[in-house]
């Protein structure tokens, strides 16, 4: 018995050693490609993927969420979203910016960006973005209120038209008014 085990033992560090050298050698080898216009292989986006639901899930929900949708707060998160999120989640009607054709992963359409998300989600990400994505982290530069007003405004975009955002647009001056 104490030898099978030591024997185990011994197997398991030099599968170690060797898969740690492998490693090493693809690191250091170049072989991984770090392009942006690579596509992940299949099991690594879903590792990716998977792990990014599952953090920004169990991080949402300690958060405690206000009350969302009045007319003054959408229409501050619309400001923010046509100045810091728009050229990255296109707007209905609108064409993508080079800058969000560039991305990968690609960012998602302002329509689909609250598709199976909490509003305590949406505010996480929005807060602390997504690293490994080009999705920026807000709360080093702005307060909670700012970020809650984004988000009331993602969640009423989602039954926003071209010519409802293009509305807004025109009618919408910059700067917070509160
Ligand atoms: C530089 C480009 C860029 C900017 C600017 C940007 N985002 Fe993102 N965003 C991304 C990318 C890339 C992702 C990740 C997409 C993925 O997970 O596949 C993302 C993801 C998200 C998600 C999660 C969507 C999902 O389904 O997982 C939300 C919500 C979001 N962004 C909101 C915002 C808000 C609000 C702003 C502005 C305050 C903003 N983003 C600005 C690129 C950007």
């Amino acid at each position: 018995m104490k030898s099978i085990i030591s024997a185990l033992a011994i197997y398991t560090v030099a599968a170690l050693v060797v898969g740690g050298l492998a490693g090493l050698a693809v690191m250091y080898s170049g072989i991984f490609n770090v392009a942006a216009t690579v596509e992940d292989a299949a099991p690594l986006k879903w590792v990716l993927v998977t792990t990014r639901e599952a953090a920004i899930q169990s991080r949402a929900k300690a958060i405690q969420v206000p009350e969302l949708g009045g007319t003054t707060q959408v229409e501050n998160g619309f400001r923010f979203f046509r100045q810091e999120c728009a050229m990255c989640h296109t707007p209905p009607g609108q064409v993508g910016t080079m800058m969000s054709k560039g991305l990968n992963p690609a960012p998602p359409p302002l329509a689909g960006l609250v598709e199976d998300m909490t509003d305590a989600e949406l505010f996480w990400v929005t807060e602390n973005g997504i690293r490994f994505t080009g999705m920026p982290a807000w709360y080093p530069t702005h307060v909670d209120r700012d970020l809650w007003d984004v988000v009331a405004f993602m969640r009423a975009a989602t039954a926003m038209k071209a010519a409802d955002y293009e509305a807004l647009d025109r009618r919408i001056l910059p700067g917070p008014q509160h």
